[in-house]
């Protein structure tokens, strides 16, 4: 077992990393808690035993979960059964379940402590860690929520082995990205060990930027192009199957072709994405039917684009937050990557 701690002063706490680590709940639940909210999804099918009084929440399944509704469902539920700030939410699952029972748990009561059983690979190395909870609207994703702490993480790799195989490419793509940030090689060690790595780096990145007035921005390599495939993929006419992880994947192989094009870095650079990606198989290509003015449209809104097209690109002195990005620019890589113009 790995123990990595998340440094914020009196909120520090601790991410368990390695097989069977999901039996340690009941010693990470805050001291005096006398009753856990068990919140999950059907399909997550991992048990966890809390040690003290609990009840089982279930939440619809999949993406279509992330909304103020379930939220309102959830803070519902436990003030029927009599939930107080003297209690815990303990979430067991994916990014959804996380971001969600995150939510609830900073919003009911105005805040109650939450221990996060993180269940896929995409969790462990990032959703569960770093405090980031919430909801999407229709008109985008993540956009109410909370920054909300967790008092302890359970990253369990023992329940790794049943995540279907997209899960793992999504958990792939998104683990790509700490190649990037500081961890060259990463994709060399074992499991255990190159999750806790991933957990490190992004532990000492929210501790120093918690609430991502700087740094932190950086974990949102790839993370540009991805979510506008996200957004235009969810649209009727395009409607392609994309998770989360395999659109960041994507993404970083365009940040790198666009930081080429720009200058920053040069094709041996291109060549190291695209390896890592390859090595973690990833495709990393745009989906069919993508086009260039759709994407273009959806990350000129993107929230980091204050002053043009913004992304997060490589150079020489690594990752930074690039904005005024030409769009000429943007549309020949799309181009070059497939897209229709
Ligand atoms: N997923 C990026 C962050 O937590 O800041």
């Amino acid at each position: 077992m790995i123990q990595v701690p998340v440094v914020l002063g009196e909120r520090t706490y601790q991410v368990l990393v390695g097989s069977g680590t999901r039996h340690s709940l009941s010693a990470l639940l805050p001291v005096g808690a006398r009753r856990a909210a068990v919140v999950t999804q059907e399909a997550v099918g991992v048990e966890v035993d809390p040690g003290i009084e609990n009840r089982r929440f279930v939440i619809g399944p999949g993406e279509a979960a992330k909304t103020l509704s379930t939220v309102e469902d959830l803070c519902r539920g436990f003030a029927q059964w009599g939930l107080t700030r003297a209690d815990v939410v303990v979430s067991v699952g994916g990014g959804v379940v996380t971001d969600v029972a995150g939510f609830a748990a900073a919003s009911y009561h105005r805040g109650l402590s939450v221990v996060h059983v993180a269940t896929t690979l995409l969790a462990q190395v990032d959703a569960a860690i770093g405090g980031k909870t919430g909801v999407n609207l229709p008109e985008g994703k993540n956009l109410v929520g909370a920054f909300w702490q967790p008092a302890a993480v359970i990253c369990d790799t023992e329940v790794l082995a049943s995540l279907p195989a997209r899960e793992w490419a999504s958990g792939l793509g998104e683990m790509a990205k700490y190649s990037f940030l500081g961890e060259p090689g990463l994709e060399e060690l074992a499991l255990d060990e190159r999750i806790a790595r991933c957990v490190a780096l992004k532990a000492e990145v929210v501790a120093a930027d918690e609430r991502e007035d700087g740094r932190r921005a950086l974990l949102n390599y790839g993370h540009t192009l991805a979510h506008a495939l996200e957004a235009v993929g969810l649209r009727p006419d395009r409607a392609w199957d994309l998770r989360h992880g395999e659109a960041v994947a994507t993404g970083l192989a365009f940040a790198a072709l666009l930081a080429e094009r720009l200058g920053r870095i040069g094709a041996d650079r291109v060549g190291d994405h695209l390896r890592v990606l390859g090595a973690y198989g990833l495709a990393a290509e745009l989906p069919a039917g993508a086009r260039v003015g759709d994407l273009v449209e959806v990350m000129a809104r993107d929230k980091k684009a204050t002053a043009g097209l913004t992304f997060v690109l490589d150079g020489r002195a690594g990752l930074e937050v690039v904005a005024g990005v030409p769009t000429a620019q943007v549309e020949q890589i799309l181009v070059a990557m497939g897209a229709e113009p």
